[in-house]
């Protein structure tokens, strides 16, 4: 990909999709199907756009296809903070109200990276709260399942957060990876890591993440070979 500016105007060039496109800087309609889906089209992640006013940031606008067990559709408009309200322990302790403080204060170009992680079964990586009816099954079957190792999958989401210079609203991208456990194994530090950590997680964190009814299973495995 080569992205070329010089003054208003830009040039884009993916050639895995053999793009080349001339478009202007401000103009949205220089963009094939507008600024945010045609971004979604060029990068792999979700992406999640927050505007701040009235001290807080608010979920404004997004194109997400691989929600981990959350809906886009329902959060939509929702406060930073009230997005994260089914998410145990890290209101008690402030976390998500600290994180939103971090975030206000980000300056135009500024970025910061997180990480998350979860578990999915197969390689599905759309597990949205609309497709619920397709993926739960295989949480409840997969702890049963000599194919287990094959089956269940880390799922890492690389998160990178961004203060755009010329609105000012914060750029939230998720971009996911998924490694099943019989690879993960193939690493002795992180056989072991995974498979502690997946022992220790203390319930309410287990059930939220919706990994309770298998993870046993997956930390036995990890932690007998
Ligand atoms: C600014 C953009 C962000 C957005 C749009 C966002 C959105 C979300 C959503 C939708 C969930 C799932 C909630 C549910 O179960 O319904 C979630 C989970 C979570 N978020 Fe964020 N988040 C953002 C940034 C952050 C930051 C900066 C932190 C740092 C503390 C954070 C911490 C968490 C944690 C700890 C979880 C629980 C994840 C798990 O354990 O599986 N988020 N977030």
């Amino acid at each position: 990909m080569f992205f070329h500016r010089e003054g208003n105007a830009c040039r884009w060039q993916n050639t895995l999709q053999g793009l080349d496109l001339d478009f202007t800087f401000g103009d949205d309609g220089s963009l094939p199907m507008g600024p945010l889906r045609f971004l979604g089209s060029q990068i792999q992640d979700d992406i999640a756009v927050l505007d701040q006013h009235e001290d807080a940031l608010w979920l404004d606008a997004g194109l997400v296809t691989f929600a981990a067990d959350w809906s886009f559709g329902f959060d939509v408009g929702m406060k930073f903070l009230e997005v994260h309200g089914p998410v145990p322990r890290v209101h008690e302790e402030q976390i998500i109200a600290r994180a939103q403080q971090f975030l206000m204060r980000l300056q135009p170009g500024e970025k910061y990276r997180r990480t998350n992680w979860t578990m999915t079964v197969d390689r599905r990586l759309d597990t949205s709260t609309e497709t619920y009816p397709e993926w739960a099954r295989d949480r409840a079957t997969v702890a049963e399942d000599p194919a287990l190792p094959d089956r269940l999958h880390l799922r890492v989401e690389v998160q990178h957060l961004i203060r755009l210079p010329r609105p000012g609203a914060v750029l939230f991208l998720v971009r996911t990876h998924l490694l099943p456990l019989s690879d993960i194994a193939r690493v002795p530090a992180w056989r072991e890591r995974l498979g502690h950590v997946l022992a220790e997680l203390p319930e309410d964190m287990a059930e939220y993440k919706g990994i309770s009814r298998y993870r046993n299973a997956a930390s036995a495995w990890l932690l007998a070979r």
